[in-house]
């Protein structure tokens, strides 16, 4: 007899039973379908399908050039991978920062032709009239404050956000009103620890952290850093699982050497 096992998928309720709860949140970018199998089953609770695949993916400078049909493509291979874990998928830069119906448009083609649970968008009260258009139509928003690297042009530096008073000040007030909005996560990127607990204790929905201390709510990192993929990324926040750029090296040069030597395939690996 065959037992199949059931998958309770995690969904937004889920991520803010956690916050009341006081559990963690567990968050890791994927791009494709293999990783985002291997992470659903190792318990990640969030797949972010973030626009750093225009980074890590494809080797842009910044996430701007990455396209809504890109977004899309890597989604929906994600999304196959996963059973578990709650697909969030970044709306890319400028697909949502012009009208509200254009915010819902590019929402409404993710929904659609992706497979995501629901999606993040980056600011604060200058676009909360498109986050409120998207929530209405029944789509789950997760915010994202702080080092918001679609406005890389705007900060001119990756560096830490919020540092003085007047920027701490307008980050706190756009994290409440994108809670009164209706959002069921903020994600807070590179600001101070101490600002990031302040806004997490404020907030009854959960913050998710990444370089911005232990106070938050959960944590995200970008998959391809936090497993040593990244080679020569390594900002203070972040602690590498495995050296995975160097693995790849060694068993890319291994084969090569196998071919070379005609080593490989040997006679159990032939027909
Ligand atoms: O695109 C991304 O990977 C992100 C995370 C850094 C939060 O937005």
């Amino acid at each position: 007899m065959s037992v199949n096992k059931i998958i309770k998928r995690v969904t937004t309720n889920t991520i803010l039973d956690m916050k009341a709860n006081g559990d963690k949140v567990s968050m890791l970018t994927a791009y494709d379908y293999s990783t985002a199998r291997a992470l659903d089953e190792a318990g990640i609770d969030v797949l972010l399908v973030g626009d750093s695949a225009a980074n890590v993916f494809a080797g842009y400078e910044t996430t701007l050039p990455i396209t809504l049909d890109h977004m899309i493509y890597h989604a929906s291979a994600v999304a196959r991978g996963a059973k578990r874990a709650l697909i969030l998928v970044d709306l890319p830069f400028g697909e949502y920062q012009g009208t509200p119906e254009d915010a819902f448009k590019s929402a409404v083609r993710m929904m659609k032709e992706s497979g995501a649970h629901a999606l993040k968008l980056e600011g604060g009260v200058e676009i909360l009239d498109n986050i409120k258009k998207i929530i209405d139509a029944g789509i789950p928003v997760c915010g994202h404050l702080g080092l918001t690297p679609q406005s890389i042009n705007k900060f001119g530096t990756f560096g830490v956000r919020a540092q003085e008073e007047a920027e701490a000040e307008k980050l706190k007030s756009d994290a409440l009103a994108l809670q009164e909005i209706g959002c069921f996560a903020i994600v807070l990127e590179k600001i101070p620890a101490k600002l990031a607990k302040e806004v997490s204790e404020s907030l009854s929905i959960p913050t998710i952290g990444i370089g911005a201390g232990n106070g938050c709510d959960g944590q995200v990192l970008v998959v391809n850093d936090m497993l040593g993929f990244t080679k020569d990324f390594k900002p203070k926040f972040l602690r590498r699982y495995m050296e995975m750029y160097d693995g790849i090296v060694e068993a890319a040069a291994k084969y090569a050497e196998d071919v070379k030597s005609g080593n490989y395939p040997n006679e159990s690996e032939q027909y």
